[in-house]
């Protein structure tokens, strides 16, 4: 019980990794707020894990409206009292070779990935700078640490939250807030399965322990770090790829 008495919300939670650190912070004790942009997923998962017993609340939400966010933070609030955790982890792909890549695809990216961490967090901070008592877990990639071919946007956003997470733990420290990010390798998620096989065939051969990462593999790296075992970790990118690169 890791997570015992704690509220967390975990953006795009419905899925994908998201979907198994619901799982996993639920085992350990928290009370969770799934704020995902999928209505029927999230209500599906939400009714699944009550009927269990689990005290979860689903909060449809796109994270790239401001406004929107800010009325899940605020129902969040209302239901629990406190958030003590948020794992800002949704995020879309658009991919395209830069001279191929429209505006349309760049923005959409930037929109979700960059702009919604910024909205989510903002939001956030302020409850967690009342109670003087704060995790931000950020999402970033290899791609952002490292560059992927076709992914001028998402890298763009990745990095810059590598460089959110740092100016974020330097601000919000001395209220009691630690800020750090997961930079997760290829996970089997739908995000992952767009990709052609040819191209994940060769990052499993890259990769030191030789398979694609599971959903599991990033949840349980989201836990460490909403965790108490982290509490003296801040403005730290945590690499969780299977030594994909070094
Ligand atoms: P996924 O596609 O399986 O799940 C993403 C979730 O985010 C979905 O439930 C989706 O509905 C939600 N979402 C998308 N746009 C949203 C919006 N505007 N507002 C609210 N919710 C929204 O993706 P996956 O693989 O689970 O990705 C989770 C995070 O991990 C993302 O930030 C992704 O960029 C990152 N990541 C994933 C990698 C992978 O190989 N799967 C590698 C590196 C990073």
């Amino acid at each position: 019980m890791r997570l015992k008495g704690k509220v967390a919300i975990i953006t795009g939670g419905a899925n994908g990794i998201g979907r198994a650190a619901v799982k996993r912070f639920l085992e350990e004790g928290a009370k969770i707020v799934i704020a995902d942009i999928q209505k029927e997923a999230g209500e599906e998962l939400e009714k699944s894990y009550r009927n269990q017993g689990y005290d979860v609340f689903f909060v449809p939400v796109n994270v790239a409206v401001k406004e929107e966010v800010e009325n899940m933070v605020e129902k969040a609030k209302e239901r629990y009292g406190k958030i003590d955790i948020l794992i800002n982890n949704a995020g879309i792909t658009r991919d395209a070779m830069l001279v191929k890549m429209t505006e349309e695809q760049f923005n959409a990216v930037i929109d979700v990935n960059l702009k919604g961490v910024f909205y989510c967090t903002q939001a956030v901070a302020k409850v967690m700078i009342e109670q003087g008592y704060g995790k931000i877990i950020n999402t970033s990639s290899v791609s952002g640490v490292y560059g992927n071919i076709g992914q001028t946007n998402y890298a763009a956003a990745k990095a810059a939250i590598v460089g959110m997470t740092k100016t974020w733990a330097k601000e919000l420290g001395k209220k009691g807030i630690n800020v750090n990010a997961v930079a997760p390798g290829f996970t089997k998620t739908t995000m992952v399965e767009k990709m052609p096989e040819k191209i994940l065939n060769y990052m499993e051969s890259i990769t030191s322990l030789k398979r694609l990462g599971e959903p599991d593999d990033i949840a349980n790296a989201y836990l460490f770090l909403a965790s108490d075992e982290s509490n003296y970790i801040t403005g730290h990118i945590l690499h969780v790829d299977g030594g994909i690169m070094m």
